[in-house]
């Protein structure tokens, strides 16, 4: 066999037998665009992607209320004289909006879109948005509100369950803090009935 006949050989050869190992490759490589595509849901996402982004975008209109709210106490404290507690209403305020970026990003990763629009946030929100008169009302709303927060992240992350593991994971992080949140302002309402 001279040289010609030999590589005619092995390129038939190798012909006949990639054949199907590529038609495999073509297949692994159309599965792994079209997941690209589909971002970070996959075809195996099982929870109900439409009802889980609308219960996100009302935990992120009740971020952003919260962080309106704890902010005007903080402004509001500040003037009053009560700098411990406008500094902590401050820390709480930039920790929810911390929460609301990173529910945004997830409604993103799950293919929806994070409503932002001031038109009817308080409406979407489980907290309510209210002023109070002094220190004591303020911190009061502020528990009220963190209690909120506590009851419908928890129904949330037990409606998950096993179905979206990634998204109750960050809830769940979320909820660790607003307990923080709600045992920082009790422990603040102590101080302040005792003084
Ligand atoms: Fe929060
Ligand atoms: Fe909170």
């Amino acid at each position: 066999m001279d040289q010609m006949q030999s590589a005619r050989v092995a390129e038939t050869h190798s012909a006949g037998f990639a054949q199907p190992f590529l038609s495999d490759i073509k297949t692994l490589r159309e599965r792994a665009r079209k997941h690209i595509e589909d971002g970070a849901v996959i075809a195996a996402y099982r929870a109900d992607r439409d009802t889980v982004i609308k219960l996100l975008n009302e935990a992120l209109a009740t971020e952003l209320v919260c962080v309106l709210r704890y902010k005007r106490h903080y402004f509001m404290a500040s003037g009053i004289n009560a700098d411990a507690i406008a500094a902590e209403f401050l820390v709480h305020a930039n920790e929810e909006q911390t929460h609301a970026d990173q529910i945004a990003a997830r409604i993103v990763q799950l293919k929806g879109e994070p409503n932002f629009s001031p038109e009817g946030l308080s409406l979407r929100s489980h907290a309510e948005y209210v002023e109070g008169d002094n220190l004591i009302d303020m911190i009061k709303e502020n528990l009220i509100a963190e209690r909120i927060a506590i009851d419908s992240y928890g129904e949330m992350i037990h409606y998950l369950g096993d179905k979206d593991v990634t998204t109750r994971r960050m809830l769940e992080g979320i909820l660790a803090m607003e307990e923080e949140h709600a045992d920082d302002l009790s422990s603040m309402l102590e101080d302040l009935r005792e003084g």
